[in-house]
């Protein structure tokens, strides 16, 4: 009886499997598309041995995907065009306005040159996926795009778009990925943005965005990578951001940004990869960035960060992490720091006294305020830090009245913390 039944799914199971095998092999149906194709094959300038002209698109073109004989998928992405079509290719993509069922373009990397026509937006309305990464595109991008939403993934970095990011992006509620790195693109991050309830991946890095962070992003619940670096965003981080509980990697690296950070980015309890550099931060770092269980890097070089450090020994969670706190106003003293990560970074801060004897290879203390080490800053330098804030300092060891040695040289008896504190990030270095 059992057995019975087992086999019946089986051959069911066989028995579908078989049919969608076929209706993957139906050939191409409508002759509408079939010129369509053969359009797009001759404006973009496709080879015969892509694209043989007598034979069927649906199964024997390369990224072609067709379903039920309608086409669903191409993807141009990788090809290279004839030389007649390479040579006055453009954005000759109007054959695809016949392709209602289009579902994918990919063209990442193929170049078509010109600008995204304003009806892709009214005509493509089954496309979920649309890659022209790295396309030559240039001209804005068409506020229509806005009515796709059935899409999914939008990839556009690696060209010349120029304008602002449309507002209308925010209608696509559906979007998972969104992708406009590396354009020309201006104006701020619209804050329609906020609705885009399933995206996992924004990336508006490497453009000329100005304004502030929309506080609407911290709606995005699901967002898990986001990248705004190398643009030119002002103002705080809004403590909206805190909400982004899914986050994983968050780079503001490279903007304009300030004020200090808002304690409640210590609720982001998935962070792994933290990039702040190149801003203008100040104020503390708040100590529950330590206390991240899965941070792995951060990077917060370049800012005005001050204070002292925190006891990173009191905090058994970040081990083997990689921390950048470099060319900023740390003060006071240098906390012991056993080879718990596997690399800090303190240069060019303003630390002072000995190096704790359990410091390890993995610290990086030069340009400091420290004593008994070499390449730190100069006594004029460290003085007037410490005098200017009202803080102590200690004379690198030495008595107020005494003129301490230069701190570029040290003395025979501290060669081994020299030693030691030279082997930073492997290769010993001859003396
Ligand atoms: C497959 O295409 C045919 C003809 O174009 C159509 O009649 C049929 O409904 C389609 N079947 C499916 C499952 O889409
Ligand atoms: C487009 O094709 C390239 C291969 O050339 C691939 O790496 C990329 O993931 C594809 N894009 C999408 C969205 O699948
Ligand atoms: C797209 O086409 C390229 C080149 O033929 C191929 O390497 C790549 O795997 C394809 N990508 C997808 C997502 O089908
Ligand atoms: C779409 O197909 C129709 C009928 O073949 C044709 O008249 C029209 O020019 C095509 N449109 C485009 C944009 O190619
Ligand atoms: C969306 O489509 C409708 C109808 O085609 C059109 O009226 C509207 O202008 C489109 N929206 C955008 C932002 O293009
Ligand atoms: C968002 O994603 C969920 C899960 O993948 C899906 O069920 C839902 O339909 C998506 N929302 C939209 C508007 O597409
Ligand atoms: C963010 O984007 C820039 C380029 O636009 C890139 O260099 C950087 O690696 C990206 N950050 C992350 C965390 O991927
Ligand atoms: C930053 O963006 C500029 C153009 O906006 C680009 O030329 C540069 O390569 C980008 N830098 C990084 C590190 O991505
Ligand atoms: C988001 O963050 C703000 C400010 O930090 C807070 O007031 C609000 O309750 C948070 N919203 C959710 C849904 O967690
Ligand atoms: C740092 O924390 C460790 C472990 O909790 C403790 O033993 C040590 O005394 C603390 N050091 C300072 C300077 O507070
Ligand atoms: C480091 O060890 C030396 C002796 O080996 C000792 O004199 C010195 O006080 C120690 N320094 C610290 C900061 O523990
Ligand atoms: C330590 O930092 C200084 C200043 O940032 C840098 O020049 C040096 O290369 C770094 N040393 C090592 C071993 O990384």
């Amino acid at each position: 009886m059992e057995v019975h039944r087992a086999l019946r799914v089986v051959v069911s199971f066989i028995f579908l499997i078989i049919r969608s095998a076929l209706a993957q092999q139906l050939p191409l149906s409508s002759g509408i598309e079939r010129s369509a194709l053969l359009d797009l094959r001759s404006s973009l300038g496709i080879t015969a041995k892509n694209w043989p002209i007598k034979s069927d698109p649906c199964s024997s073109w390369t990224g072609i995907e067709c379903r039920n004989g309608s086409v669903i998928g191409i993807n141009v992405s990788g090809f290279r065009g004839t030389r007649g079509g390479g040579l006055n290719r453009r954005f000759a993509v109007d054959a695809l306005a016949n392709l209602t069922l289009l579902a994918s373009f990919n063209s990442s990397g193929f170049a078509l040159p010109g600008s995204i026509p304003d009806w892709f937006g009214q005509r493509l309305s089954a496309l979920q996926v649309l890659d022209l990464r790295s396309c030559s595109v240039i001209g804005p991008i068409p506020p229509s795009i806005g009515n796709l939403t059935g899409l999914n993934s939008l990839y556009l970095s690696g060209n010349s778009l120029t304008g602002i990011i449309p507002s209308a992006l925010g209608q696509l509620s559906g979007l998972s990925v969104l992708d406009v790195s590396r354009n020309l693109l201006t104006g701020s991050v619209p804050d329609t943005f906020s609705s885009l309830g399933n995206l996992t991946q924004l990336d508006l890095s490497s453009n000329y965005l100005s304004g502030s962070i929309p506080p609407g992003l911290g709606d995005l619940s699901n967002l898990q990578f986001l990248n705004l670096s190398n643009n030119s965003l002002a103002a705080y981080i809004p403590n909206e951001v805190g909400n982004l509980s899914q986050l994983i990697e968050l780079d503001l690296s490279s903007n304009s940004l300030s004020g200090s950070l808002p304690v409640d980015l210590g609720g982001l309890r998935n962070l792994q990869f933290v990039v702040l550099s190149g801003n203008k931060f100040d104020g503390a770092l708040p100590e529950m960035l330590w206390a991240m269980p899965k941070l792995q890097f951060l990077d917060v070089s370049g800012n005005n960060f001050a204070g002292v450090l925190p006891n990173f020994s009191s905090n058994a969670n970040v081990s083997e992490a990689l921390f950048n706190l470099s060319n900023n106003l740390f003060y006071g003293d240098l906390v012991s720091l056993p080879g718990k990560f596997r690399l800090i970074d303190l240069s060019g801060n303003y630390l002072q006294g000995m190096v704790p004897n359990d410091t390890q290879n993995n610290a990086n203390v030069t340009g400091n305020c420290l004593q008994t080490v070499q390449n730190q800053r100069s006594l004029e330098d460290c003085r007037l830090f410490y005098a200017e804030r009202g803080l102590t300092f200690d004379n690198f060891g030495y008595p107020d009245s005494v003129q301490p040695p230069s701190p570029g040289t040290a003395s025979e008896s501290n060669k081994r913390l020299i030693f030691i504190l030279a082997g930073v990030s492997g290769g010993l270095r001859a003396f």
